[in-house]
């Protein structure tokens, strides 16, 4: 099935992967309210017509995260990208490379930092929970520092995981080795099965040193989770900026105060996020709370995510005073349905819209875009 844009992805990828990692995915927290809003809600701002600009082919290089990019977006953090499709990581991330864009690895991966830093030679980020463990998470900070990693993002929105109904009902959370009941369900997807049985058993590579973290990915997975520090406070936060010189992004921050106190405590960056709907059901879609926090911290770098599946929804944000957007579930579906290729094609659809919109607004650049936000964004 061609890919032709990212419900298309994820169509192939709900036939292609087990119920059971579709759903993990696909899903969010409580009765979805939050998840359906995040797509929703791009419905309240519209683009601004523009014709006969001259404008054919609009700049879409832009400055976020301390450097030029490509693309106004990148490959945010999602867990497990190895499941979906073997070496799953690395092929995301080779797609990002080959974009020029930076692709950030999740702390809950199957290959290590080192390895896509190794195997996929673009911008390498990574993803940081902190953990009641601190030594471990030092570990985790050293060798994204020895990957070459310049920038993290610490997810401070999952210290305390929701209720995902669809993962319940899956039996997804209380899964720690393979059964002979999930043996059957994945079995009635022979593509994924022979594509994992060529990689052989998933294990999270960063743990290869920890033994007391079980053996397979799954139950690494499950003692991993058990040791996210639940009670972490802003204070906290502290023991991070003194473990990482690099660039420091907080991941996972909804309201003014919050982004506030993130710029007092010397974060280089936020990312608006909600978790993709996946942590606080009825928490404000991101793009409703964009304008409000922009307006409180003038001067603090602003990256979003959570529902972005349409070029357009990227360029309303980047008018609204993003400086980038972080894809989740668009590029894992992409992933999951064709590996690196349905990655480097989600990715090249969305530049296409995001080209398209931008000349029929008649815009001849993302930094105009961004320079000019309320020219080209306005309320519907
Ligand atoms: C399957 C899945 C796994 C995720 N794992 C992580 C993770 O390990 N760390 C993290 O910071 N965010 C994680 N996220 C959240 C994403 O980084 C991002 O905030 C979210 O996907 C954005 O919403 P969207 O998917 O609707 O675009 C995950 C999201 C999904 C869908």
């Amino acid at each position: 099935m061609m890919l032709v844009n990212v419900a298309d992805a994820r169509q192939a990828a709900r036939r292609r992967l087990p119920k059971i990692f579709f759903d993990y995915i696909d899903g969010g927290a409580a009765s979805e309210a939050t998840l359906r809003a995040n797509e929703a809600d791009f419905a309240r701002w519209r683009l601004e017509q523009s014709v006969l600009t001259g404008i054919t082919a609009p700049d879409l290089s832009t400055d976020y995260l301390g450097a030029r990019r490509a693309l106004p977006f990148m490959l945010g953090p999602v867990g497990f990208l190895g499941l979906y499709a073997g070496n799953g990581e690395v092929l995301a991330a080779r797609a990002a490379a080959a974009a020029n864009i930076p692709f950030c690895l999740s702390s809950f991966s199957v290959a290590s930092i080192s390895r896509v830093a190794r195997e996929a030679l673009g911008e390498s980020m990574f993803q940081l929970y902190v953990l009641k463990d601190r030594s471990l998470g030092a570990e985790m900070l050293r060798a994204a520092r020895e990957a070459g990693v310049e920038t993290i993002f610490l997810t401070v929105d999952c210290a305390i995981t929701a209720m995902r109904e669809r993962d319940l009902r899956n039996g997804f959370r209380a899964l720690t080795r393979l059964t002979p009941g999930l043996l059957a369900r994945l079995a009635l997807h022979p593509g994924w099965c022979l594509d994992m049985l060529r990689h052989g058993m998933p294990q999270v590579e960063a743990l290869a040193g920890h033994p007391e973290f079980g053996r397979g990915v799954l139950a690494q997975a499950a003692a991993l989770s058990s040791r996210i520090d639940q009670g972490l406070s802003w204070a906290d936060l502290a023991w991070v900026r003194e473990n990482w010189p690099g660039r420091l992004v907080l991941k996972g921050i909804l309201s003014a105060a919050d982004a506030r106190e993130a710029q007092a405590m010397g974060a280089d960056a936020i990312v608006i996020s909600n978790h993709g709907g996946r942590q606080l059901d009825g928490a404000a879609s991101t793009i409703a709370m964009l304008p409000e926090i922009a307006a409180a911290v003038p001067g603090l770098e602003l990256l979003i995510d959570s529902g972005f599946r349409r070029g357009a929804d990227i360029v309303k944000a980047l008018g609204l005073g993003a400086s980038g957007v972080l894809l989740g579930r668009t590029y894992a579906y992409a992933l999951a349905a064709a590996g690196q290729a349905g990655v480097a094609r989600i990715i090249e659809a969305l530049t296409k819209e995001i080209e398209i919109s931008l000349a029929l607004m008649g815009c001849g650049s993302i930094e105009a875009l961004k320079a000019e936000g309320p020219r080209f964004v306005r309320p519907a």
